[in-house]
């Protein structure tokens, strides 16, 4: 059975004691409530083993927002999937749009870190989606298939089944504009029969797929009741306790 997950992204946001009081007010506030959903939150490297130190991360996972390609040695200011593990944190968000646009990060540079990640036994919450000009021209389905195939196909069916998958159309990430529900299911399901010819349909079925850009408490509800919908990657709404919660509590699947 595939697991339902709710993680923030914060990006480079909050000062540490901005994300301690952040984290703590989450941990507090989740206490005692059952959920039918794992709760991740991504944060900055400077924050990480603080922020492991100070909640129960047995209710909230705790991810990085990237590692290095490169398992040590002379690569100044970067930080390795080994370090991150070493907070305490279990995920690492790999291959996020904002770190392929920005830092020219290729599939080939995905797929070590992706290696790296789980050699340190982090789960990679392995990000795809498309621009708005290929969703125009109607390649949004080739081109996830292309970000999954070149940096995740290498792995084997058992390696697989640890990833996690958080389909982010770029149009839609801090802007506003939302996949409809609709066209998220299309995708969702379109990436798992993608995934089913490559390694069977239980890897393909167990394999969570979350969706990302600009969900909200407003649409969650919607977006998760969808069947291959299984949670969702929140940049801007996982800032406040306030936003997050009622995604985290959208669902009741
Ligand atoms: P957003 O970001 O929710 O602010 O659109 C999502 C993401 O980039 O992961």
């Amino acid at each position: 059975m595939r697991k339902n997950i709710v993680a923030g992204n914060w990006k480079m946001n909050t000062t540490l004691p901005e994300g301690l009081a952040l984290a703590k007010e989450l941990n507090e506030t989740l206490k005692g409530k059952a959920l039918n959903c794992d709760v991740v939150i991504g944060v900055p490297f400077t924050h990480l083993a603080s922020i492991a130190a100070a909640i129960d991360t047995t209710k909230i996972g705790v991810s990085a927002e990237n590692c290095a390609d490169k398992a040590s040695g002379a690569y100044t200011g970067e930080v390795s999937a080994a370090m991150v593990a070493s907070t305490g944190a279990k995920y690492v968000i790999l291959g996020h749009s904002e770190r392929r646009a920005y830092y020219h990060e290729t599939p080939e540079i995905l797929k070590t870190k992706v290696e790296l990640a789980m050699a340190n036994d982090l789960t990679p919450i392995f990000c795809i989606g498309e621009v708005l000009e290929e969703r125009e021209a109607g390649k949004h389905f080739e081109v996830v298939d292309a970000q999954i195939k070149e940096s995740l196909f290498h792995l084997s069916a058992e390696e697989f089944g640890k990833i996690v998958l958080a389909y982010e159309p770029v149009w839609a990430i801090g802007t506003g504009k939302t996949a409809s529900a609709e066209q998220a299911e299309e995708i969702h399901a379109h990436i798992r029969a993608t995934l089913a010819a490559k390694y069977g349909e239980t890897v393909a079925d167990d394999c969570t797929i979350l969706y990302g850009g600009s969900c909200n408490g407003s649409n969650a509800k919607e977006l998760f009741s969808k069947p291959n919908v299984d949670g969702g990657l929140i940049g801007g709404a996982s800032l406040a306790v306030d936003k997050f919660m009622p995604i985290i509590e959208a669902f009741d699947k």
